[in-house]
């Protein structure tokens, strides 16, 4: 089944852009990001200029992996000032597009890479996580995040929630392929509805990952039923009530003081700026944090469009740098309600 659901995903880049899509985009993103836009639409619709990042897994390190990386001409990501970048965390990438070959699953060995879009690391690292720390990854299938928290620090308990039930064995199938079993007993895996989690774990967590369903520029503009493609741009305009909703339940589970990392892989302002928006308007005790200097320090691999706020950080595909769209957004609970 998940191997089917891979070969789905392949199959669908070799297919046609989806010109109703297209369209639509079109008109909204011109808007929304002026010039930018015509850059970023040449390469999302054209596949063989994407790049893959190599995440190395820790768990499973190869000295020869990473001499051959430096070989075929990658550079590790993150070499600055980053304020938070923990060095057992080690991505390379490459200037040019490249693809390495996925490894297979095999089960008992643990896989010694993960690929991903570069841009999928900003808000693991705006989570600032910490060794023996609590942490909630609500919306994880298929685990790129959560194997990328786990390069970061040792949590205390790792709780990876997914309301889809073969994203959900996808999930389970990336745990296994990247974490020893000593590690897997601090993992939780849930199938909830990320909007009843808060009700279901109030203030457990130090912090919590909301990589919230959204339009999914790339993949969307590659759909092969223009039918249903025009009856998800129909529906387009709920995605904002359910990432709201998803949001008001990790504050539920967040604990006071703890921190809370939105992110999304559209452009759309409505599903990232507005959101925000609507959360730091309707809570007094969500604080936006700046991340500003996030942008600053990595601003040589990822290019970032304006989004008007400190604590929201918008990284646009960009010749050489064809990482994103990425959205991501840090906030504070406070201490006091
Ligand atoms: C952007 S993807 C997550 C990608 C993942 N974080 C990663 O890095 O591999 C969003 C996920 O949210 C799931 N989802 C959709 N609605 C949900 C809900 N109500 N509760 C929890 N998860 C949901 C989708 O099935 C999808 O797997």
């Amino acid at each position: 089944m998940l191997t089917r659901l891979k070969a789905k995903s392949e199959r669908k880049l070799a297919k046609q852009i989806c010109k109703v899509v297209l369209d639509h985009f079109e008109k909204q993103y011109s808007k929304e990001l002026g010039d930018a836009w015509n850059t970023v639409r040449a390469i999302l619709v054209s596949p063989s200029s994407w790049q893959y990042a190599v995440l190395l897994n820790r768990f499973n390190y190869s000295f020869e992996l990473e001499k051959d990386l430096r070989l075929k001409g990658y550079h590790t990501l993150f070499q600055g000032s980053l304020p938070f970048c923990p060095k057992s965390m080690k991505c390379y990438l490459s200037r040019t597009p490249d693809r390495m070959p996925s490894e297979r699953h095999q089960i008992g060995n643990l896989k010694k890479y993960y690929l991903l879009n570069a841009a999928s690391l900003l808000p693991v690292l705006a989570l600032e996580l910490r060794d023996g720390e609590r942490v909630l990854d609500l919306c994880a299938a298929p685990g790129g995040k959560s194997i990328a928290l786990l390069q970061c620090a040792y949590p205390g308990y790792l709780h990876c929630n997914e309301h889809d039930s073969l994203r959900l064995r996808w999930l389970r199938q990336t745990l296994e392929s990247f974490i020893p079993q000593p590690l897997v007993n601090v993992i939780k895996v849930s199938e909830l509805d990320g909007r009843e989690m808060g009700d279901a774990q109030p203030e457990m967590f130090d912090k919590v990952l909301v990589d919230a369903p959204c339009s999914n520029d790339r993949s969307w503009l590659f759909s092969s039923d223009s039918q249903k493609a025009a009856c998800r741009i129909s529906q387009r305009r709920n995605l904002p009530v359910l990432q709201i909703e998803l949001l008001r339940s990790a504050i539920k589970a967040l604990r006071p003081g703890g921190l809370l990392v939105y992110s999304t892989c559209t452009l759309s302002k409505a599903e990232n700026q507005d959101v925000i928006c609507e959360i730091l308007n309707s809570y007094t005790n969500i604080m936006p944090v700046d991340i500003k200097e996030m942008a600053k320090t990595c601003s040589q691999d990822f290019t970032f469009a304006p989004t008007g706020q400190e604590c929201g950080l918008l990284v646009i595909p960009d010749k050489g740098k064809a990482w994103g769209p990425m959205y991501v957004a840090k906030l504070k609970k406070s201490w006091t309600t």
